[in-house]
C-alpha cells in the first residue's frame, strides 16, 4: 500500500520521538491563563497528568476568544429540528451572552468551582449552553442521555451529588412527547442525595408544572440576567481539574464516572479537528448523535466550538422525520462539510431507501467526508455509503474513556488507503498493542486484547469520579503498564487495526453502549424471577439488541408471557427505552459451566445462528438444546448449528 502521500507516518514518528514536545506544540492552539510547569508529570494522579501547573478555562476557549477574534457574527450552533418543525441559528456572540446569563443563574444558586451540575436535556441548544455555562464557572457537568430513565438518573445523582439539575419539560421522539418531570421525580425518589434546584426549560410541546421552591424557569432567569447585562468572567481552573463526568456502562449496574480534564481535552480535541476531520474554522460540522453520549460531548459541543467551526445540532432521526432523505436535506441546506454518525443511522436509511434514490433530490457538493464510529462498521454499510454519497467513508474507533479516536484515518494529515473492516491506524498519542491473556505481545494478524501502553494521551480519562481504585481495577490491573480497552481485535502486517468484539458484557445497541449485567440486575429485582441472563444478539438495523433469559421462581404459576412482558416493562422503566429491551424468554434452566458460570457466549452464538462448539466445561449439554428450542420458538437463531 502506498502511504507516502499521507503525513500520518511522519506525525506518528514525531510523537514517538518526543511525546511531550509533540503535545506542547499542539497546546499552542489553546489560550492558557498560566503556562504549565510540566507537559506531563508521571508522578501525579493514577498514571500521570497532562499540562500540570497550567490554568485555563474551556468555555473561554470555546467562546470568548472567538468573539474577541471577530467570529461574533458567525453561527456557532445551527439547530435543525424536524421533530418540532423549527430551525434556529445561534451566533458566537449570542451564545456567549446566553452562556454568561445561565452561568449567572447557576452562580446565584451557589454553583462554584468544583461543584457538579447535572444536565438532562434533549437535543436543544440550551443543552450546549448549560454545558458551557457550567464550564465557565469552573464547575463540573454531568450530562445524562434523555433516553435513560429513573434508576440511571438516581445512580448518577448519588455518585456525583449535583447541586443543580438543568433540564427541560420534554424531549420529542417521533412517536411521542417524552415528559422529563416524571422521570426526574422517579430519579429523585430513588436517589439518596437531593439536588437543591432544577432549572427547567419549558418547551411549547409540553409545559410542566414547576415544583415550588425547587424549580427555576430557565427562560425567565436567563432573560433577567441578559437584560441586566450581568457579566460572568471565566473562572480559571487547573488544566488537570475536571471539566465533566460522563457516566458509561460498566460491568455492573453501577455506571462508571469517566472524568475528563480541561487542559489535555482541549489540546487533543482542537488538534483532531484539523488532523483527523480536516475541518477549517467557519465550516459546518455535523455530528448526528446526542449530547448525552461521548460522541456528542466531543464532536457536537467541544471540538467544533474550540476550533471556531459551526456545529450542527439535529433533533430528529435518520428516517421517519419525515423520511430517509432528511440527512441529505440537512447537508444541502446548511452546507455541511463533514458528517459524523454511527453506522446504524446508515443502516436505517439504507433499509428505507436501498437504492439511495433520495440522494438525487439534493445538492451534497459541500460534503467532503463521512465519519463513522460507535460500533463496528459493517462492509455493506460502508460500501453503500461510499457509493451513494461519493465521498470517502472513514471508520474510526474510540471510547467514552478516551474522548477522541484511538484509531482512525487522519484525513487532515492525508488520508491513508481504506481497508474496509478496519478503523485504520493508531492516532499519535496511542501506543496500541495486542496482548494475549498472559500479557505477551502477539504477532501481526493474531487476535488478542487491545491495550494502550501508559500513559494515555491528553483527553483520556485520568481516573473515575471518586474511584481511583475502581479505575485501576477496571482498566490498569490486568495488564501491568497498559490500559485495557476491553476490545478484542488484531493489527495486520500494515499496522491496520481491526476491532472484533468486546471482552466484557458491554453491547452496542444502535451505537448506544449498554451493559447486559446492568439489565440483569434490574430483571433480578422482579419478584417472580429466580435467575436471568442477558445477551446481545445480532440485529440487522441496530447491530445488536439485548435478549433476556428468565427462570421463574419455583411455585410461581403465573402465565410466562405475563411475566415476560413485566420484565420488558421493568427494564424500560428503570434503565430507559434506549436499552431497546424487547425480548424476554422464559426457560427452565440456564447453561452453565461446572463451576457455575453462565455460558453467555455460546448462547449468543446460538441466537445469532453462528456455528458453536459444545464447551468442554459444560455442566449439562442438554440445556443448550433447550435454549435453542426456546429461541426457535421466537423465530430467533433458526439456523444455529453445532460444529464438531
Ligand atoms: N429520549 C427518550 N427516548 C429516547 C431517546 C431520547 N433522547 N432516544 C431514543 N429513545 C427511545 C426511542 O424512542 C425508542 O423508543 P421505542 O422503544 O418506544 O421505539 C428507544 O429509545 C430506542 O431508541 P433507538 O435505539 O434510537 O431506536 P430508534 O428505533 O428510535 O432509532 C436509529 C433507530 C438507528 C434510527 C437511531 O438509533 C439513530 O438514529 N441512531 C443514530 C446514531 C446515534 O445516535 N448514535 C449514538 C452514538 S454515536
Ligand atoms: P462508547 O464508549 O459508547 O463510545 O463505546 C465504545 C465501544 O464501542 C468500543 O469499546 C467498541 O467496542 C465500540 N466501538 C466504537 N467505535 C467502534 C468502531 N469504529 N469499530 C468497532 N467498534 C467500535
Amino acid at each position: 500500500m502506498d502511504h507516502r502521500s499521507s503525513g500520518y507516518h511522519e506525525t506518528y514518528a514525531a510523537w514517538r520521538r518526543d511525546p511531550e514536545g509533540f503535545w506542547a506544540e499542539r497546546a499552542g492552539a489553546i489560550d492558557w491563563f498560566a503556562p504549565w510547569d510540566r507537559v506531563f508529570d508521571p508522578a501525579q494522579g493514577v498514571y500521570g497528568r497532562w499540562f500540570v501547573g497550567a490554568t485555563c478555562n474551556t468555555c473561554h476557549n470555546a467562546l470568548d476568544r472567538h468573539v474577541a477574534a471577530g467570529r461574533g457574527d458567525q453561527p456557532a450552533i445551527i439547530h435543525d429540528s424536524p421533530v418540532t418543525g423549527s430551525k434556529r441559528t445561534v451566533s458566537y456572540r449570542e451564545l456567549h451572552e446566553e452562556v454568561q446569563a445561565l452561568a449567572a443563574v447557576l452562580r446565584d444558586l451557589g454553583v462554584a468551582k468544583g461543584d457538579r451540575v447535572m444536565i438532562y436535556m434533549p437535543m436543544v441548544p440550551e443543552a450546549v449552553i448549560a454545558m458551557l455555562a457550567t464550564a465557565r464557572l469552573g464547575a463540573i457537568h454531568s450530562v445524562v442521555f434523555g433516553g435513560f430513565a429513573g434508576i440511571e438518573l438516581a445512580t448518577r445523582i448519588d455518585d456525583c451529588h449535583p447541586k443543580v439539575i438543568v433540564t427541560a419539560s420534554c424531549g420529542i421522539e417521533p412517536s411521542r412527547v417524552v415528559e422529563y418531570m416524571p422521570l426526574i421525580a422517579h430519579g429523585l425518589e430513588e436517589a439518596q442525595f437531593a439536588p437543591e434546584h432544577c432549572i427547567v426549560l419549558q418547551r411549547p410541546e409540553h409545559v410542566c408544572a414547576p415544583v415550588e421552591g425547587r424549580d427555576i424557569d430557565y427562560r425567565e432567569a436567563v432573560d433577567a440576567h441578559k437584560n441586566a447585562g450581568t457579566v460572568v468572567d471565566c473562572v480559571p481552573v487547573a488544566a488537570t481539574d475536571p471539566l465533566y463526568i460522563l457516566y458509561t456502562s460498566g460491568t455492573t449496574g453501577q455506571p462508571k464516572g469517566v472524568v475528563r480534564d480541561n487542559g489535555g481535552h482541549m489540546v487533543a480535541l482542537a488538534w483532531s479537528m484539523d488532523a483527523i476531520y480536516d475541518i477549517r474554522p467557519g465550516e459546518v460540522f455535523w455530528t448526528a448523535s446526542d449530547v448525552g453520549w461521548v460522541v456528542g460531548h466531543s464532536y457536537i459541543v467541544y471540538a467544533p466550538l474550540l476550533h471556531g467551526a459551526t456545529t450542527l445540532m439535529f433533533e430528529g432521526k435518520p428516517v421517519g422525520t419525515p423520511d430517509a432523505g432528511v440527512f441529505w436535506r440537512v447537508i444541502e441546506e446548511h452546507r455541511v462539510a463533514a458528517l459524523f454518525t454511527a453506522p446504524t443511522a446508515f443502516r436505517a436509511i439504507k433499509k428505507e431507501d436501498p437504492k439511495g434514490a433520495l440522494v438525487g433530490d439534493y445538492d451534497l457538493s459541500s460534503l467532503r467526508t463521512l465519519f463513522l464510529a460507535g460500533e463496528r462498521a459493517d462492509p455493506d454499510t460502508i460500501e453503500w455509503a461510499q457509493r451513494t454519497l461519493d465521498v470517502p467513508v472513514i471508520d474510526h474507533w474510540w471510547q467514552t474513556e478516551t474522548g477522541w479516536a484511538i484509531a482512525g484515518n487522519p484525513v487532515g494529515l492525508g488520508r491513508l488507503p481504506v481497508k474496509i473492516g478496519s478503523p485504520t491506524v493508531p492516532m499519535p498519542g496511542y501506543d496500541l498493542q495486542v496482548l494475549d491473556d498472559e500479557g505477551h505481545r502477539v504477532p501481526a494478524g493474531t487476535l488478542g486484547n487491545i491495550v494502550i501502553k501508559l500513559p494515555l494521551p491528553p483527553s483520556c480519562l485520568p481516573t473515575l469520579w471518586n474511584a481511583d481504585e475502581r479505575f485501576r481495577a477496571a482498566y490498569l490491573d490486568e495488564f501491568a503498564g497498559y490500559y485495557k480497552t476491553a476490545d478484542a481485535g488484531y493489527v495486520d502486517e500494515d499496522g491496520y487495526v481491526f476491532i472484533m468484539a468486546r471482552t466484557d458484557d458491554i453491547i452496542s445497541v444502535a451505537g448506544h453502549r449498554l451493559s447486559t449485567g446492568g439489565m440483569e440486575e434490574v430483571i433480578g429485582r422482579h419478584p417472580d424471577v429466580a435467575e436471568c441472563a442477558v445477551i446481545g444478539i445480532a440485529d440487522p438495523l441496530k447491530g445488536q439488541v439485548p435478549a433476556g433469559f428468565v427462570i421463574v421462581n419455583s411455585g410461581v404459576d403465573r402465565d410466562a408471557a405475563e411475566i415476560e412482558s413485566e420484565v420488558v416493562r421493568l427494564v424500560r422503566e428503570e434503565i430507559g427505552p434506549v436499552a431497546a429491551f424487547k425480548i424476554a424468554v422464559t426457560v427452565n434452566r440456564l447453561p452453565k459451566t461446572r463451576s457455575g458460570k453462565i455460558l453467555r457466549g455460546v448462547m449468543q452464538k446460538i441466537a445469532d445462528g453462528a456455528p458453536w462448539k459444545m464447551p468442554a466445561t459444560i455442566d449439562d449439554p442438554a440445556i443448550l438444546e433447550e435454549i435453542g428450542e426456546a429461541l426457535r420458538a421466537r423465530g430467533i437463531g433458526a439456523f444455529a448449528r453445532q460444529t464438531a
